[in-house]
């Protein structure tokens, strides 16, 4: 289905019409027709230009102001942004804001279904109306700026466009004015920018007002419950964009800067990336909104089958817990017949694929801190590759590929290629690469020879993550990018980009000083950090305590949470994380990770509560399955899940793994209970979760033979 038609007015068009609307300015078609073609007007704030979203319900509008073009955004008659100003700042040529005029504005509507190759849903709409808007100075240097609209039933995207130009070609920009105005001194869960851990924070709840500088997507709360999120689509070369409290509940855009202060430098005619506001009545339809995947443009790569989602387990979190170790020893934990005990127990359940960490030389001594010293295509000794590609070969089962790069980036940017190519010649189709560093810290060798230390998020980086996307795609090769810049949608373009952490993940439980992840915090998770795009959390871990191996840490959840995981944190590339010996010795839960699948062909949210729950349901893309996760917060509680989302006349067979009674984070929280029964959709689902606890649930289609043999389920 696709449907695209465009009205370009010629002539400037000025739209005098009364703020509120009446109801044929509340639904787009008409309110789209209706402006009249007119002179253009410079007088302060008389020019105004508005565009609804394809329901109606949103409606921006864009004024001429006297220090900035201003935009400001309402839902069904109410602010949910106020005016906001637009504009830039040039290192040369000063503010490109006041004293703008509208030359010319064109309108658009599109409305296309279109399939991605993996993912949590199959086939997404992407139904806008679009107002695209020329800017022109009215000072003698005439630099002309465009300012593009999407609105769509779930929120607005917008993006500057700078035009090829006399007088503006190379530029520099010193400050992106970009405004969000809140119309409300909204409940926010964020976490602080320009920090050494970069993303990794554990969120906290406020109010705007007690923002600093930071992060999105940042996830709000108005006191009418009212869900909004601001973030950024397509962020391909340009800053990285954080968010600033300014006082009055206006947040504005904070760019990470290059080591030199400059924010962005291109030449023109170029483009940012696109603003996004997502607005829902609640945050469960935030999670439901792909809004920042349709902002971006579609599969730059063609046939992407060679892409393949999966789960996997690894050489991994033995490291984490000091187990084995990254660097050469007697402890080492990359050797021959190590992985080969990994593949065994992979092959031996279905996984297809195995990561190793440590396999390569310059792990030794402190790999955060020397230049020029990892090696991506040189194995150490005891780790034989030769061997070790024959070997998973043979039983199906291949090898991710690691490259930590230390953040000595101009290190990893002179090998990536051959990087690849040895990735190639042993089959490894996916790559964990690695940027540790504290923030600011990356090194970039300059023009002049001379080391550079740059943040993760400046544009410097943005470049190089997206180079090394496109290096991998020649490479028909799958990235999981650690310490990454944040997700912004690109895997509609690069489908290979798969999936990334940029939060904190399972491994602060093994290390984490403050003892790990409160149990609230993957309740958080599902409605921030995942707006952006899927996560790399690495769920799974069974053996919750680590005794005295790490007294001072643990996992912070019940055991049926961990599986509750696998559904609530999206994630193309799953790893099942702890050690394969844990799992031998509780098989029966494990058998949820051996089925539970990486790629949906549908997502529905049952339950959100930011904070305290969440339920959400997915269809398996490759069968008639659907899976259940909810998790809750220190809190225990009983949900009802209506299990509606269940094809009609057609029974299910519903396996349950659920915490067990008395079960509880702190005290008690390996007991879990698997039952299974026969449901329907007409059944409603009663979650009884523990303390710190979960539930996970698969619904696969009942076979004759199961209706005979299976009671129904004890709800
Ligand atoms: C941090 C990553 O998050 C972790 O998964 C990895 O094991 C270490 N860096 C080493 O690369
Ligand atoms: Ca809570």
């Amino acid at each position: 289905m696709k449907m695209h038609r465009c009205y370009v007015l010629l002539a400037v068009l000025l739209l005098l019409c009364p703020t509120g609307g009446g109801a044929a300015a509340a639904r787009g078609l008409e309110a789209r027709d209706a402006g009249a073609a007119a002179p253009a007007a410079q007088g302060a704030g008389a020019a105004r230009l508005e565009v609804l979203s394809p329901d109606g319900s949103i409606r921006v509008e864009v004024a001429v102001g006297p220090e900035a073009p201003t935009y400001r955004v309402r839902r069904l008659g109410r602010n949910v942004m106020l005016p906001s100003k637009l504009g830039f700042v040039m290192k040369d040529g000063g503010a490109l804001a006041p004293a703008l005029a509208i030359a010319s504005a064109s309108r658009s509507s599109f409305d296309e279904t279109w399939t991605q190759p993996w993912g949590e849903k199959k086939d997404i709409r992407n139904h806008y109306n679009e107002l695209r808007i020329d800017f022109e100075e009215t000072a003698a240097s005439r630099r002309r700026m465009t300012v593009v609209f999407r609105v769509f039933d779930d929120g607005v995207g917008f993006r500057y466009e700078l035009p090829g130009q006399k007088g503006l070609d190379d530029f520099e920009i010193v400050d992106e004015l970009t405004e969000f105005a809140l119309a409300g001194n909204y409940t926010a869960w964020w976490i602080p920018a320009f920090q050494p851990d970069r993303f990794e924070y554990l969120y906290t709840r406020s109010r705007v007002d007690g923002l600093g500088v930071v992060h999105t997507p940042l996830t709000m709360e108005g006191d009418d419950g009212l869900a909004v999120s601001i973030h950024e689509a397509a962020l391909v070369d340009w800053a990285m964009m954080t968010l600033e409290n300014k006082g009055k509940n206006t947040l504005k855009a904070a760019l990470v800067p290059w080591s030199d202060g400059v924010l962005v430098r291109g030449r023109t005619p170029h483009r940012s990336p696109w603003r996004t506001i997502q607005i829902a009545s609640d945050p469960g339809a935030l999670v439901a909104s792909y809004l920042v995947l349709n902002l971006n443009e579609p599969n730059a790569l063609g046939d992407v089958s060679w892409a393949r989602p999966g789960k996997y387990v690894g050489i991994w979190w033995a490291m984490h817990l000091g187990v084995s170790t990254w660097s050469s020893g007697p402890k080492h934990g990359a050797t021959t017949a190590h992985t080969k005990r990994y593949i065994d127990f992979a092959a031996r359940h279905g996984i297809p694929r195995v990561l190793v960490e440590g396999w390569n030389v310059g792990w030794d001594a402190d790999w955060t801190a020397k230049e020029g010293n990892f090696k991506f295509a040189t194995p150490y000794p005891d780790f034989d590759i030769e061997e070790i590609a024959r070997y998973g070969a043979e039983r199906g089962v291949r090898l991710i590929g690691h490259h930590e790069t230390g953040g000595d980036v101009s290190n990893y940017e002179r090998q990536m290629k051959s990087a690849f190519e040895f990735c190639n010649r042993y089959g490894i189709d996916a790559v964990k690469t690695g940027y540790v560093r504290w923030g600011k810290g990356i090194s970039r060798v300059d023009e002049r020879g001379a080391v550079r230390k740059e943040w993760h998020h400046g544009q410097y980086m943005v470049r190089h993550y997206q180079a090394g996307v496109e290096e991998a795609a020649r490479h028909r090769i799958c990235l999981d990018v650690h310490e990454p810049i944040k997700d912004t949608g690109l895997r509609r373009t690069w489908p290979n980009m798969m999936t990334r952490e940029g939060a904190r993940g399972m491994e602060y439980n093994a290390w984490g000083a403050n003892g790990g992840n409160p149990p609230e915090h993957e309740t958080i998770l599902p409605f921030t950090r995942l707006l952006s795009g899927p996560m790399y959390f690495t769920p799974g871990i069974f053996g919750l305590l680590f005794g005295d191996i790490r007294p001072a840490n643990r996992v912070n959840t019940t055991l049926a949470k961990q599986l509750a995981l696998y559904v609530v944190i999206y994630s193309p590339l799953q790893m099942a994380a702890d050690l394969p010996g844990n799992y031998d010795n509780n098989l029966a839960a494990f058998k949820f990770i051996e089925d539970v699948p990486a790629d949906w062909q549908d997502t529905k949210v049952v339950h959100a509560k930011i904070g305290d729950y969440a339920t959400i349901v997915r269809r398996d893309r490759a069968s008639d399955d659907w899976y259940l996760g909810s998790v809750t917060d220190e809190s225990g509680r009983t949900l009802e899940a209506p299990l509606d989302f269940l094809a009609p006349e057609r029974s299910y067979v519903a396996e349950v793994y659920r915490d067990a009674e008395g079960a509880d984070w702190e005290e008690n929280p390996l007991a879990i209970e698997i039952v299974r029964g026969i449901v329907d959709r007409g059944d409603v689902l009663k979650l009884r979760l523990a303390p710190g606890g979960g539930q996970a649930a698969r619904f696969r289609p009942a076979t004759a033979e199961d209706l005979r043999t299976i009671s129904p389920l004890d709800k």
